[in-house]
């Protein structure tokens, strides 16, 4: 690489964690010291930034950390960075601190901060850092595999009580307004109904109906995977127990889907994204975030990933039902 007129970059994680941030800082931090500068941590997000939690960071303080969940700088939402004045202040902060650049793991929330740091003259690189797997650009976010193996074996240990009882179980997984981990689960997890925001029609007797007719073909068990952009599992529970006389119990597998130690794919792909990002900066880059489609590790302006669309593929949505039969 030439070299760089970029001195120092900042890493911070922002928005909900996932598992697998640290491994991207790690890649951040370690990859902007081999490329020649000098890289500082900033704490909790947006926030951390405002209030000058900025610290320096070295090889060895990123040691340790790779196979660690949540994020080691902590994360924050900070509603007031959609104003102005406060990300004028952000970027004066970052000059300051003499940070040229900062790598910002997170979705798209965190982009449009991202966008505004570099508007006011500080480069950015966003990277994507989410349970949930909704950011158009790319086809893998960091976290995403580690949740949906995390819920997969929760789901597996409620359908062993569910069977024994002769229950139906409505299992509510995370994703905010996207399906991706209810589809992943639904069909990782052989459930009889799998419910999405983008697709589930509120049509309840449907599912009623299915009910009964798998209780009458002998089945022991009905396992529904409810997206959280549905929600509303407990009511959803006691309305088909009922209408088809069969207990019905709702589990929320909630926050533990954000936590645990990474999976060797989210610790790979944020290895590489977190270099990649290192190396748009230090090439003087900025208002880019960094993708995976295609097989091959890629970057888009900021503005373009955000008004790109991502929906459900018709083909594996039509599939989830086909083997749920
Ligand atoms: P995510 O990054 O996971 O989508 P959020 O939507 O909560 O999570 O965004 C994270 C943070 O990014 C927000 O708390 C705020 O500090 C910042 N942010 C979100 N939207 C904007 C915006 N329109 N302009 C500037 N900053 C924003
Ligand atoms: O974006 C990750 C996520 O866990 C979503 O699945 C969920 O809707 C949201 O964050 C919860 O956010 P909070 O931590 O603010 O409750």
């Amino acid at each position: 690489m030439a070299a760089s007129k970029i001195k120092t970059i900042g890493v911070m994680t922002s928005g909900g964690d996932a598992p697998g941030m640290n491994a991207a800082i790690r890649a951040v931090v370690r990859k902007g010291l081999v490329n020649g500068v000098k890289v500082k941590g900033i704490k909790k997000g947006y926030a951390g930034l405002l209030n000058e939690e900025i610290v320096d960071m070295e090889k060895k303080d990123v040691s340790d950390t790779i196979q660690r969940g949540g994020t080691i700088l902590g994360t924050a939402r900070c509603p007031e960075f959609k104003e102005e004045e406060v990300q004028k202040k952000a970027a004066e902060i970052c000059r300051n601190y003499g940070i040229d650049g900062i790598v910002v793991i997170g979705g798209d929330g965190s982009y449009r901060g991202a966008q505004a740091l570099s508007r006011h003259g500080i480069n950015t690189i966003g990277i994507p850092g989410t349970i949930d797997l909704d950011i158009a650009c790319t086809d893998y976010t960091i976290g995403f595999d580690t949740a949906v193996n995390t819920a997969m074996q929760a789901i597996d240990k409620v359908r062993d009580t569910s069977s024994s009882h002769e229950r139906c179980s409505i299992i509510e997984v995370m994703g905010r307004n996207a399906g991706y981990i209810a589809l992943w689960c639904g069909v990782a997890n052989g459930a009889e109904d799998i419910l999405l925001p983008e697709k589930y029609d509120f049509n309840e007797q449907l599912i009623i109906n299915s009910i009964i007719n798998n209780r009458k073909r002998g089945k022991t068990h009905h396992i529904i995977i409810n997206a959280e952009g549905i929600g509303h599992s407990t009511s959803m529970a006691r309305r088909i127990e009922a209408a088809t006389g069969i207990e019905t119990r709702a589990t929320i597998l909630g926050y533990m889907q954000r936590g645990g130690s990474p999976t060797c794919k989210d610790r790979f792909y944020a290895s590489m994204m977190g270099a990649y990002a290192a190396d748009l900066l230090c090439d003087g880059k900025s208002n880019r975030v960094v993708g995976f489609m295609h097989g091959e590790f890629c970057d888009f302006d900021i503005e373009e990933a955000l008004s790109m669309e991502k929906g459900i593929s018709e083909y594996q949505y039509q599939v989830s039902k086909d083997l749920s039969l």
